[in-house]
């Protein structure tokens, strides 16, 4: 399938410059929503994933039922202030701004093997972050899975040495 060309791409969103890559359009059509989800569920399989963890929010529309599909548990990667119990945090760069992610601190078993699923790949700050609670917590990152790679932001760069996939990528 020709996922792509359910992307609406979005000239000068959020801020001039930018393209917004917009998933919305994807997700409306329910046999390409489906169908993207289901490459992820493979590449999950495929990594040994015992826990799926995503960003919110829309780490949560691809990550959800990914782990539902395998029947595994979710974890969702929160910004500041959003999750109740005790959590670990880092600070992030994003593409457009600063911010905190939070995990909650018993959400992963020591060597436990966790994919990492969100819809998009730019800078590769939040992934970042994201990887570094997960080891914080003595989780293992086996994988971590896109729909959507931006080329020339220096994310697949800065994950380097993680095992990293993509369903669609803009140069
Ligand atoms: C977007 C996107 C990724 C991240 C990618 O999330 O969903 O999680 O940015 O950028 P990076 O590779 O430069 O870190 P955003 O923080 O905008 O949150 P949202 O999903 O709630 O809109």
């Amino acid at each position: 399938m020709d996922f792509k060309q359910h992307i609406k791409e979005v000239a000068d969103y959020p801020k001039e410059g930018i393209s917004f890559k917009d998933i919305t359009s994807l997700m409306q059509d329910g046999v390409a929503y489906k169908k993207a989800v289901d490459e992820l569920v493979t590449y999950a399989q495929e990594r040994g994933a015992e826990l799926i963890a995503g960003p919110e929010a829309r780490g949560f529309v691809v990550g959800c039922p990914a782990a539902y599909a395998l029947e595994l548990g979710f974890v969702p990667v929160r910004k500041e202030g959003k999750l109740p119990r005790e959590t670990v945090r880092v600070a992030y760069g994003l593409e457009y701004g600063t911010d905190i992610l939070t995990m909650h601190k018993d959400s992963i078993k020591p060597g436990q093997q966790v994919v990492i699923l969100d819809d998009l790949l730019a800078t590769g700050g939040t992934i970042e972050a994201t990887i570094k609670m997960i080891e914080q917590l003595g989780g293992v990152v086996a994988g971590i899975g896109f729909l959507i790679e931006l080329d020339g932001l220096g994310g697949r760069e800065r994950l380097e040495g993680y095992d990293v996939f993509s369903l669609i990528r803009y140069e």
